[in-house]
């Protein structure tokens, strides 16, 4: 076999060692990283108990299109951004109105979609 040129080993073995740093750190997600993933989750799960609890109630009967579940809410947050906070049609008056944590919980999880 030729022998290498010797500058050629060190870049090399460096080569070689970032990969395998690059390999650990796809497996071991940075700990703030999973944290802010669990919160995330967390949050979604607060915020769809607000729309379960304070609009789909109403939905079912008289908006039955309108839904929420955990498969679509992200699909509708812009709406539901936009008749909660904006237009503030929702929940309409003859529904419960939202507590001022189940607005801040709703909001929150709001702040984590990309609306435009
Ligand atoms: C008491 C009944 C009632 C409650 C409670 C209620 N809704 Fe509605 N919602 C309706 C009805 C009826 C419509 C369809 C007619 C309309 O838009 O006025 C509607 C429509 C909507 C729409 C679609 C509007 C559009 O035109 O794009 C969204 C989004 C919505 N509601 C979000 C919510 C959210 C979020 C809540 C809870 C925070 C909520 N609603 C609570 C009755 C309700």
């Amino acid at each position: 076999m030729r022998k290498l040129p010797p500058i050629k080993l060190p870049l090399i073995f460096l080569f070689v060692v970032k990969l395998f740093f690059s390999l650990i750190g796809i497996a071991n997600p940075p700990q703030d990283y999973k944290h802010s993933m669990v919160i995330q989750d967390d949050l979604k799960k607060a915020a769809f108990t607000v729309l379960d609890t304070k609009c789909n109630v109403c939905h079912r009967r008289q908006n039955p299109f309108m839904v929420f579940n955990e498969r679509n809410m992200e699909r509708r947050a812009g709406k539901i951004h936009h008749q909660v906070f904006v237009a503030k049609r929702m929940p309409k008056p003859e529904g419960k109105a939202l507590t001022t944590e189940e607005k801040r919980t709703l909001k929150n999880w709001l702040l984590t979609q990309n609306i435009d």
